[in-house]
């Protein structure tokens, strides 16, 4: 039996609570033993919930209870994360993640932190939401050298511009039309601005090249200043406009990333990535090119990665991913010669 505590009840902790328990019976097979809700934190009261006798609101009743195996947070930010994260890996659990904001900033400390308390530190659902990309890069992909990583890595964006294509809506309508469906915040200055793409080609340069590269290092631009001309124009020139976060390995070793607007060919698979879905292009110098896409938010899809972490976990609990991220370094080479 693996105990878990799940740090915040909003769209994604919710989520992972009802997948937990609606296919419990199977994960219980996978697993090789139950996994059960035990507490969830969170400073809200939800009396009509199924999971209402799990609710606290104080984390040190988690952090104390020998009990607890894995603690999954989805608080997101860097702050109070942080602090729950720090103090639930010293008290000897696992934590399993999906806040690429705190993984981005903090992930090489966090894994040497899991690391030197004999547990695990996992954040599939960080990049991609509901896609498979982490596992795959970090283990089916562990032979080659990642030459580079191409990806439509924030939905909230990628709505935006399929509407502007599609619809022919200026930016400003496209947005408040992904406010009104509920895919952009109401401040929506992280997905517009590129900011949460720049975490997740962050993540995913970590792990491609064994070095932490922080959100600050890596130039980026979002769409703001994409208009409906730029997006007609290069329509009638068979291309589409997509925010990419790329990463590119470049012969001496160095490491070139960045996020901004590009054009894609249509005869380019990312074309045709429409709505608030992602993918990720990886090259490997072994097995070349291979694809990732699929849903990269929302409640259930990303549900779908944080419990696969639970379950590795539940199977091992010492799962590392620490060997394959290194410090950051202030003498990385993150250049901006791939802006277009
Ligand atoms: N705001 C993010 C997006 C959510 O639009 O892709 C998933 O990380």
């Amino acid at each position: 039996m693996t105990k878990v505590a799940i740090l915040g009840f909003g769209t994604v902790g919710s989520g992972v609570a009802e997948v937990l328990s609606k296919n419990s019976q199977g994960i219980a097979r996978r697993s090789g033993g139950e996994i059960q809700v035990k507490y969830i934190l969170d400073v809200r009261d939800f009396p009509d919930s199924p999971f209402k006798d799990c609710f606290v609101k104080d984390f040190s009743i988690i952090e104390n209870d020998p009990e607890v195996d894995v603690v999954v947070e989805t608080i997101g930010g860097a702050k109070v994360a942080l602090e729950f994260t720090t103090r639930a890996l010293k008290a000897g659990k696992s934590v399993v993640s999906s806040n690429k904001e705190l993984v981005a900033n903090h992930g090489y400390e966090l894994l040497q932190l899991a690391k030197a308390n004999g547990v695990s530190y996992l954040f599939e659902a960080s990049v991609g939401g509901g896609i498979p990309i982490l596992r795959p890069l970090t283990n089916c992909l562990a032979a080659n050298e990642v030459e580079q990583i191409t990806g439509i890595l924030n939905g909230t964006t990628n709505y935006i511009l399929t509407r502007m294509i599609k619809a022919g809506l200026t930016f400003e309508q496209a947005l408040k039309e992904a406010q009104d469906n509920g895919y952009a915040e109401k401040d929506p200055t992280a997905d517009v601005d590129g900011h949460d793409a720049c975490r997740k080609i962050c993540i995913l340069s970590a792990l491609a090249c064994g070095q932490h590269v922080y959100p600050q290092q890596v130039p980026t631009q979002g769409i703001r200043e994409v208009t409906l001309a730029d997006v007609a124009y290069a329509d009638s020139c068979g291309y589409k406009i997509k925010l990419l976060g790329r990463c590119l390995r470049e012969p001496e070793g160095k490491v070139c990333a960045f996020v901004a607007p590009h054009l894609v060919s249509c005869e380019n698979p990312l074309a045709g990535v429409e709505d608030v879905f992602n993918a990720i292009a990886v090259t490997g110098n072994a097995v070349g090119d291979v694809m990732f896409y699929g849903r990269g938010a929302g409640k259930l899809p990303t549900a779908s990665a944080v419990v696969a972490d639970v379950i590795d976990i539940a199977r091992d609990p010492k799962r590392d991913r620490g060997n394959q991220w290194g410090p950051g370094s202030e003498d990385l080479v993150i250049s901006s010669d791939g802006l277009t």
